[in-house]
């Protein structure tokens, strides 16, 4: 095809499977690090919620997410924090200093005020979370672990995705894409110059990520972003498996989303077209 949003080759030998990982959300070291609250964990602690950045939001984080920042930082995930990107529903999204001088993103997910009854319809019938219990904390980090494990699927099957670094607890660090002092942008908030282009990318990355049995369930315009003429897919905690109850229901929805917005700049689409291109021969969801 074309250079232009920055459609990645895949690699033929990369099969993927219908395999899942096991997926762990007991205790976590970051709850330990915020209950023993040793003398460098306290400092720590004090420091950040005097920084600036943190200031407003401050409020929304418990201790256990404090510990578990203190652990990314042991652990050089995390140098520096910078300032906030995004405020949202369930995460806030930050901009940091990362190893290697790199630049990445922090996803801070909310335990209180995220909507977790709604996060577990989404979590329910999907292999990789048998028997998770309704306990909140359990399903904010059953959340964070999802994406996290869709983020790396979704890589290896050739989909461009902020390429997923290091989970704990209710914290995500990824790639950051763009910069600090040059921020990627939402496809709703930029001009789509050649629009059939970027829909055609779009329409492909949502194939490769149907083959590798996920459906990202919230797609549109607003979950995905552009630098640099790449075009970037994000926001994948609540993409589920096409074995999913709802699997056809969420496509169908994402497709219709998707050929909305591309409509609106002119291409030729539909969401049924849309659908039948991606999944039109998978007896498992339907229109
Ligand atoms: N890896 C990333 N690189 C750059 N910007 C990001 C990244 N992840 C998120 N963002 C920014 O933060 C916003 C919110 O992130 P998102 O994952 O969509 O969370 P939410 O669940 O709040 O919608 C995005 O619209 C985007 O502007
Ligand atoms: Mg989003």
């Amino acid at each position: 095809m074309t250079d232009e949003y920055g459609l990645l080759d895949t690699d033929p030998e990369a099969a993927i499977g219908d395999e899942w990982e096991e997926i762990d959300v007991t205790d976590t070291e970051a709850d330990r690090i915020a209950r023993e609250r040793d003398r460098k964990f306290e400092e720590f602690e004090a420091q950040i919620k005097d920084a600036e950045q943190f200031k407003v939001e401050q409020s929304v984080f418990d201790d256990a997410t404090f510990g578990a920042l203190y652990k990314l930082v042991a652990d050089d995930h995390i140098e520096a924090f910078g300032g906030p990107i995004s405020t949202g529903k369930e995460a806030n999204v930050y901009e940091a200093l990362g190893a290697d001088n790199t630049e990445v993103a922090v996803k801070i997910f909310r335990i209180n005020a995220s909507p977790f009854q709604q996060m577990r319809t989404y979590l329910e019938g999907d292999p990789r979370f048998e028997g998770l219990g309704s306990d909140k904390k359990a399903v904010v980090l059953a959340w964070v672990r999802k994406e996290f494990a869709n983020l790396q699927r979704a890589r290896e099957a050739g989909v461009r995705v902020p390429a997923p670094i290091a989970v704990e607890r209710n914290v995500l660090v990824m790639e950051l894409v763009g910069l600090v002092e040059d921020r990627a942008r939402r496809l709703a908030e930029v001009t789509v110059e050649n629009p059939e282009t970027a829909y055609e990318v779009v329409r492909e990355y949502m194939r490769r990520l149907h083959t590798a049995g996920l459906i990202h369930g919230d797609l549109s315009e607003y979950n995905m972003i552009i630098h640099d003429g790449e075009l970037v897919i994000i926001d994948l905690g609540q993409a589920v498996t096409i074995h999913h109850p709802n699997a056809g229901d969420l496509l169908r929805r994402d497709c219709e989303n998707v050929a909305a917005f591309f409509s609106r700049q002119g291409v030729d689409t539909s969401g049924n077209d849309l659908f039948a291109y991606i999944a039109g021969d998978d007896d498992r969801v339907r229109w």
